[in-house]
């Protein structure tokens, strides 16, 4: 199985990867962990990224198709791509290197959230800094505040969640992710899914397209 997870930041992608995780052999990949990790250990790729990422602005496409060419050498079963492509420049260089390495896509799949759905996801996220694991101070908090319930790592709420660099990010993504919606939906690979209500719904209108 090769999909792609599109979606504004806090239409659960993250969250729901990792229950699709659990029942297909794929690999979860997410542009945002890989440049996060990039960040803390201070590679080239990182400290360039930083600043984009802090202002909620995409990190230029040449940085991240070359990352992602990378990455996807390193595939060996299926792959989940989440948070990636963003833009059709990338979407583009996606199907180059597809067609180069005879991996067709199987589906696109859209979590569609209202903005101040995500405004409100995103102002109350917690993530574990040492495993990814995804919390939210209400929805679904950590049992003890500021230690990760999976790693005992430390809970942190992300550089990028606060509301001014969220709705920059809400901007940017109706700027430039929102027009994948028709990239895929001319190739016939898109399905969109109502992410908008509590986990549980979302995860059974993910059903509803196989997964
Ligand atoms: P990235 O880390 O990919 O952030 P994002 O796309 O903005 O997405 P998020 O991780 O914020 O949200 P999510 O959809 O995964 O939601 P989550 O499951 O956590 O990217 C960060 C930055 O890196 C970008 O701004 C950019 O600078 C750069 N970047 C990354 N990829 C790039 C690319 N391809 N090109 C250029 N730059 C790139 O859920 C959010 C919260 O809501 C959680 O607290 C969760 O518990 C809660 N929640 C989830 N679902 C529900 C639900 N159904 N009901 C109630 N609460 C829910």
């Amino acid at each position: 199985m090769r999909i792609i997870l599109i979606g504004p930041p806090g239409a659960g992608k993250g969250t729901q990867a990792v229950a699709v995780k659990s029942k297909f052999p794929v690999d979860h990949i997410s542009t945002g962990d890989i440049l996060r990790e990039n960040v803390r250990a201070g590679s080239p790729l990182g400290i360039e990224a930083k600043k984009f990422m802090d202002s909620g602005s995409l990190v230029p496409d040449v940085l991240i198709i070359e990352m992602m060419r990378e990455r996807l050498a390193k595939v060996s079963v299926g792959f989940m791509l989440d948070g990636f492509p963003r833009t059709v420049a990338q979407a583009e260089a996606l199907d180059e290197l597809m067609k180069e390495m005879s991996m067709p896509l199987d589906a696109a799949i859209l979590l569609e959230v209202p903005d101040e759905t995500v405004v409100k996801r995103l102002g109350g996220r917690r993530v574990c800094s040492s495993c990814g694991a995804i919390f939210h101070v209400t929805g679904n908090p950590n049992k003890i505040e500021g230690i990760c319930d999976i790693c005992s790592g430390p809970v942190i709420q992300r550089d990028d969640d606060r509301e001014e660099v969220i709705r920059r990010r809400l901007s940017v993504y109706h700027k430039n992710t929102a027009p994948l919606a028709e990239y895929y939906e001319k190739s016939g690979l898109l399905h969109r899914v109502d992410a908008g209500g509590p986990l549980d719904a979302v995860k059974a209108h993910l059903e509803s397209v196989g997964l």
